[in-house]
């Protein structure tokens, strides 16, 4: 396990990453009943964007570092509940914080509802758990994310999301996504499933979502975000999500933010997106 995301936390793929997971919460959280987050490879939960991690790779400059000037009015709207999140964790945690998903989470939970953070790294779970242990709404727990996923759903709150996060540290980690979207799709049909995963061969995105298409039977969306074209697949050229059951606003929502997102984190001139729709709707 040599991932650590202090060194990556607020670059493109996170903003892209993080949108969207507001957007799902905002979706939850628009109904009274109580929903649970599960979120298979947390993280620490709140990093510092001045420690020397972030600074020594100073991806976050080209993510959230972009993102200062204010985007037109539709598309405002649409980033305020992401905003709202990096405010309050700041508040709470310091004004050069950025947080990491459970961070995310843990903002937009009410009374009833559950965040459960699973993370392998022994250090950054402990890290973890501290930082919650007063609150009794999440749980930490020490786990491979994998085999968690398989054991934590369906909730018994029999409503929420999960988000997959994974290193992708190993080869076939793409194609190991999407087949534990299709085994967890089966388990628990309704849940939200948010399923991330970096761009640099494109033809490895490109069957991981035919596979999907094929045998998902709930509806999803591929969501892209490419800021440099796909010509290296040593490049992290693009970063996109799977949504499974996605909220029925979602992809007129992605229509709005995944342009204003490509232009404004291009590398070099090359901004494009993709809002797909797969599975039985697609
Ligand atoms: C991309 S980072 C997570 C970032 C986080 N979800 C966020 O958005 O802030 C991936 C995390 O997975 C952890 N990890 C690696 N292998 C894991 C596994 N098998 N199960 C659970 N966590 C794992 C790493 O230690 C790392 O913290």
């Amino acid at each position: 396990m040599n991932y650590r995301h202090a060194f990556h936390a607020g670059n493109f793929a996170d903003v892209l990453k993080h949108v969207v997971l507001t957007r799902v919460l905002v979706h939850l959280c628009a109904k009274d009943k109580p929903f649970r987050a599960i979120d298979t490879h947390a993280g620490l939960g709140v990093y510092d964007l001045e420690a020397e991690e972030a600074g020594r790779t100073g991806e976050w400059h080209d993510g959230f570092g972009r993102l200062e000037t204010p985007f037109a009015a539709e598309v405002e709207a649409l980033l305020a509940p992401y905003r709202a999140a990096v405010e309050g964790v700041r508040a709470r945690h310091g004004a050069t914080t950025y947080p990491g998903s459970p961070a995310i989470i843990r903002e937009h939970l009410r009374a009833g509802d559950k965040g459960v953070f699973v993370e392998l790294h022994p250090i950054d779970a402990e890290t973890l758990a501290h930082r919650y242990a007063s609150d009794s709404r999440t749980k930490v727990m020490h786990l491979d994310g994998w085999t968690a996923l398989n054991a934590l759903i369906p909730p018994p709150e029999r409503r929420g999301l999960v988000l997959i996060d994974p290193p992708y540290e190993e080869r076939g980690e793409i194609d190991r996504l999407g087949q534990s979207l299709l085994k967890a799709a089966r388990k628990w049909p309704t849940g939200i499933y948010l399923g991330w995963y970096p761009i640099k061969d494109l033809s490895a995105v490109d069957r991981m979502a035919a596979t999907l298409d094929a045998g998902l039977e709930r509806p999803a969306l591929r969501l892209d975000l490419m800021i440099e074209r796909p010509d290296d697949p040593t490049r992290l050229s693009g970063t996109g999500l799977i949504v499974v059951n996605p909220p029925w606003t979602l992809a007129a929502e992605a229509e709005q933010f995944l342009p204003a997102l490509a232009e404004r984190l291009a590398r070099t001139g090359y901004g494009a997106f993709r809002c797909e729709r797969l599975g039985p709707e697609g």
